[in-house]
């Protein structure tokens, strides 16, 4: 959540930090603030809205110095105010800090600086003790380091946070939460993720938990909790990361949604050693637990429909922030196999740590390869994908399907002989003609409810197709397994209800026109996804017949379309929705 940025240059340091902060406002967007070191003192302007608006008013951009930090901030505590915007200054304007995460014993840390050090508190965040404890400990003992030190010993919880010292040392603090330092002959960065950083850096180090670093000019040492220097690699970050832009999309979701038919085939090419090795712990395990969070979880269920249909083994999907409630449950040495985009959420590291407890073998499939939970695998498979910045997961979703089928293809022994050529076509076919979609978005642009079923594998589509339609309409919107539907939902249908019913020619469709007739008994609306049309549609979107197994591939996208559509139609911007961030690093 939120994003943190510090950057020292030769030149004035404002104007990028304020671009940077816009490249990275995907990951939080309530408020946002910089503070600047000038010659005298640190210099802070702050406020809430998004990045652009905040500094059209405040011109964050224009304050002048060379070494500085900022943040866009999604609120954990304390309400969205321009107070609890960060940068936070301690009491004597010496240090501001900005922080990504939660500090979890803030209230006892409060009253103890409030007690003893008469410091007193202008914001309702849990942040605001870190500049304060930084400066009671650094006026004990006038040394960047010793503060640190003795700072994070003080600090519970999840946290990465960088500090500014008007002496001039930018600091960055790495514990749980992700931190990057980027690299170059004039230039250093601090940063929450490689899409922050400027395009002159491409040299990045990842550091570790339990680590900090301190830049002191052009300089700078990493150090680990204890003091001793810290060993670190650097490694050299793509282009594509650097130079994310919407070109001539409206907004990122859409730009995703029409990529998929390029970012398809690239997870069917990509990196297959590391794949063999995760299908050959899958076929050599008694029992595979697949976990992940919202989007991510959705691709844990289709697993279980795979790779039980396909290859026999014995799966269990677990959501990640359940985990902690079934670890009592979980059988010793299985294999765990860890989905997530960003490999950065919160749940999904406490699920792995929760595995490895039970000396679960941690696979995993990620977008962002140089992740956490990377680093807590023994094999992760890449999505090739490229950055997603809109918040609703798209091109990942498509991706991390297209790597399970995959998996499950090796596991079967080439049964599913898959060619992603005809799904790139076939997603090319729904997304070269819109209008039906833009019409229905339309027309239904004013309803409140709107339930998406489907049966078997296509199940979990129903969920993710709900998903993206709450997320980004506001509308509320209910996945349901169609035989459900009688056993409670039916109560809500009547002449103003929607229900999308997921019906490719497969097993299912059958079953799905049943409950279409009751469904319109009830005088509900229709709108069939299908590669058959069916006279029970109200409306019919149709989709390229292909492989009968292949379908949950293709059914997805015409859901991305409704609900990006849909909240076109209803004045949403989909990139940023209401209350939400793209990666979810708090629990
Ligand atoms: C998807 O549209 C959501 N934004 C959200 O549910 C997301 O999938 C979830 O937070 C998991 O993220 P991850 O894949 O990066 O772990
Ligand atoms: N806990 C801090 C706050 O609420 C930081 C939240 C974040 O990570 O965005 O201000």
């Amino acid at each position: 959540m939120c994003s943190i940025l510090g950057l020292f240059s030769n030149s004035d340091v404002a104007p990028t930090i304020v671009s940077s902060l816009k490249k990275m406002e995907y990951r939080g967007y309530d408020s946002v603030g910089v503070a600047i070191k000038n010659e005298s003192a640190i210099q802070t302007k702050k406020g809430v809205g998004k990045v652009n608006a905040v500094n059209d008013q405040l011109q964050m951009d224009k304050i002048g110095g060379h070494v500085g930090i900022g943040h866009t901030r999604w609120a954990t505590h304390g309400g969205v105010t321009a107070e609890n915007a960060h940068p936070h200054m301690c009491n004597t304007d010496s240090i501001g800090v900005v922080h990504n995460g939660i500090i979890e014993n803030y209230v006892e840390l409060r009253e103890e600086l409030e007690r003893n050090h008469n410091i007193i508190f202008k914001s309702s965040t849990d942040t605001e003790v870190i500049p304060n404890l930084l400066q009671i400990f650094y006026e004990k003992s006038h040394d960047v380091k010793r503060a640190i030190m003795d700072t994070v010993q003080k600090l519970k919880g999840h946290y990465a946070f960088l500090a500014l010292f008007k002496s001039g040392e930018l600091v960055g603090v790495r514990n749980h939460e992700p931190l990057i330092v980027g690299v170059s002959d004039n230039d250093l960065v601090l940063t929450s993720d490689v899409v922050g950083l400027p395009e002159n850096i491409s040299s990045v180090i990842y550091l570790d938990n339990n680590q900090f670093v301190i830049i002191k000019n052009n300089q700078y040492k990493i150090y680990n909790f204890e003091g001793h220097a810290a060993q670190f690699a650097i490694k050299t970050i793509p282009k594509s990361y650097q130079n994310v832009s919407k070109g001539s999309y409206d907004h990122f979701t859409i730009k995703e949604i029409f990529e998929q038919p390029t970012t398809i085939l690239a997870a069917g090419e990509g990196d297959d050693n590391n794949l063999e090795k995760i299908v050959e712990f899958i076929r050599d395990s008694d029992f595979v637990y697949v976990t992940g969070s919202g989007t991510s979880y959705h691709i844990s269920v289709i697993a279980k429909y795979l790779f039980s249909r396909f290859a026999g083994k014995k799966v269990e999907h677990v959501m990640a922030s359940e985990m902690k409630y079934s670890s009592r449950y979980i059988i010793p040495n299985s294999t765990m196999f860890a989905i997530s985009q960003s490999g950065e959420s919160a749940d999904i590291l406490e699920a792995v740590s929760i595995g490895k407890k039970k000396n679960a073998q941690i696979l995993s499939m990620i977008n962002s390869r140089n992740s956490s939970l990377a680093r807590e695998s023994i094999f992760t498979v890449g999505l090739n994908c490229g950055p997603e910045i809109g918040v609703a997961a798209t091109k990942s979703y498509t991706s991390q399907m297209a790597i399970l089928y995959k998996i499950a293809d090796k596991l079967c022994d080439n049964c599913l002989a898959i060619d992603f050529n005809t799904i790139s076509d076939a997603y090319s076919k729904i997304l070269s003609d819109t209008s039906k979609i833009k019409e229905l978005a339309k027309n239904i642009k004013d309803i409140s409810n709107l339930f998406v079923i489907g049966r078997g594998v296509h199940y979990p589509n129903a969920k993710e197709g709900a998903l993206k339609i709450k997320e980004i309409t506001y509308v509320h919107a209910e996945g349901i397994a169609g035989g459900e539907l009688k056993h409670g939902p039916l109560a809500l249908m009547d002449s103003s209800t929607y229900v999308i019913v997921i019906n490719p020619f497969d097993d299912s469709y059958v079953d799905n026109i049943s409950s279409i007739h009751e469904i319109k008994s009830r005088e509900a609306k229709i709108i069939g996804i299908s590669n058959k049309y069916d006279p029970s549609y109200d409306y019919w979107i149709e989709i390229p017949t292909i492989r009968e197994e292949l379908y949950p591939l293709l059914e997805i996208i015409p859901l991305q379309l409704i609900a990006y559509y849909l909240a076109i139609e209803r004045g949403i911007d989909p990139d940023y929705p209401k209350n939400l961030a793209k990666s979810v690093t708090v629990k």
